[in-house]
């Protein structure tokens, strides 16, 4: 008899509960949703709440996942795949970066506890500033390369692709595009591996149009924190249960996403974003390609960047180094 997919989602916020929604309605699996205590709300269960709200959209939809909302780590046991949204999103005028001193000591803290009750679990880190929080939870659960991973390329890709099919006013399903580099304003969209049912994209478009688009998606996180005061979550939320479904469903599927790279595109020991294979196994592969050399030296620029930023992991977490 299969079993039954165990999911964990840890910080139960507007991405996290946001995941949770996506993986129930496509019934990949059981779910827990784990966030912590408010110190000024101490009666209320948020997590909880929020799990028995979504269970009772199973009778309308018609999934049967176990749903848990819970503060207790041991409710995580035996999880197949650990989702991080723990953290705080950024406000208008923020960047991402500035997240890192808060955000690193609570994916520390996490992590420490995935790697005590999930010690089996793939680990898909979505807290920002991405890049290094993925850096952050290898170094705190010690866990193999291929078992952690940070969500970025796959919203990001998704963002370029619907800014394409806007534009062309087609359908979003016939664009298909790639995208490397840090989640940052310096990510790598390639509009030469960009086309729409095979057809390279820069016939169809002129060149600034195409370059609008390119620039929309790099900023298109800034673009909504601008109008909402706070973080995405829909798109980001969907693209975490993109890699969640490839890996219960064993998909093999190419998404870009924040991998360990050894050696992968001139870089080494560094998670940044790349097209990966992902299956049961996590992280199968990395499609390396050959890039032009005004697409390696912007590759290298983002990747360059993602360094600064675990080096400020480092200086503060001295034992992450
Ligand atoms: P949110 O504020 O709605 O939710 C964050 C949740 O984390 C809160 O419920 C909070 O109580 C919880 N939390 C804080 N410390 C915790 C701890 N130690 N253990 C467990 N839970 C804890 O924020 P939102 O919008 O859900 O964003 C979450 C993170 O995801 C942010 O860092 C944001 O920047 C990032 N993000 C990343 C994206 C990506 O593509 N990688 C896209 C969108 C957001
Ligand atoms: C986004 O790109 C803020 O990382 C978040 O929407």
């Amino acid at each position: 008899m299969p079993k039954r997919a165990k999911i964990s989602i840890i910080g139960a916020g507007n991405v996290g509960a946001t995941c949770a929604h996506w993986a129930a309605q496509k019934e990949l699996g059981d779910i827990v949703l784990l966030d912590i205590p408010r110190p000024d709300a101490p009666d209320q269960h948020m997590p909880k709440g929020k799990m028995i709200d979504l269970g009772c959209c199973a009778p309308i939809d018609g999934f049967d996942s176990n749903l848990t909302g819970t503060f207790d780590y041991a409710d995580i046991a035996g999880s197949d795949v650990v989702v991080v949204t723990a953290g705080l999103p950024r406000k208008p005028g923020m960047s991402r970066d500035d997240l890192i001193q808060t955000n690193v000591k609570i994916v520390k803290s996490v992590s420490e506890n995935i790697k005590q009750h999930a010690p089996d679990a793939i680990v898909i880190v979505v807290s920002n500033p991405l890049d290094a929080m993925v850096y952050t939870a290898w170094k705190a659960t010690g866990f193999p390369t291929n078992r952690i991973m940070g969500q970025a390329g796959a919203l990001d890709c998704a963002r370029y692709r619907a800014f394409i099919a806007w534009e062309l006013g087609v359908s979003v399903e016939d664009v298909q595009a790639m995208l490397l580099g840090g989640h940052g304003d310096d990510m790598v969209p390639f509009p030469r591996l960009t086309s729409v049912h095979g057809i390279p994209v820069t016939d169809l478009l002129p060149e600034d149009k195409i370059t609008a688009c390119v620039d929309r998606a790099k900023v298109g996180g800034g673009e909504i924190v601008k109008l909402m005061g706070t973080s995405a979550y829909y798109a980001p939320a969907l693209g975490t249960i993109q890699m969640v479904e490839a890996i219960v469903k064993d998909k093999k599927r190419i998404i870009p996403s924040a991998v360990y790279l050894d050696g992968h595109f001139g870089h080494k020991d560094l998670f940044v974003g790349v097209p990966a294979m992902l299956g049961k196994d996590g992280v199968e592969r990395v499609v390396e390609f050959k890039l032009t050399e005004d697409e390696q030296r912007l590759f290298d620029e983002s990747a360059s960047h993602v360094a600064d930023l675990v080096a400020v992991v480092k200086n503060l977490f001295p034992e992450l180094a």
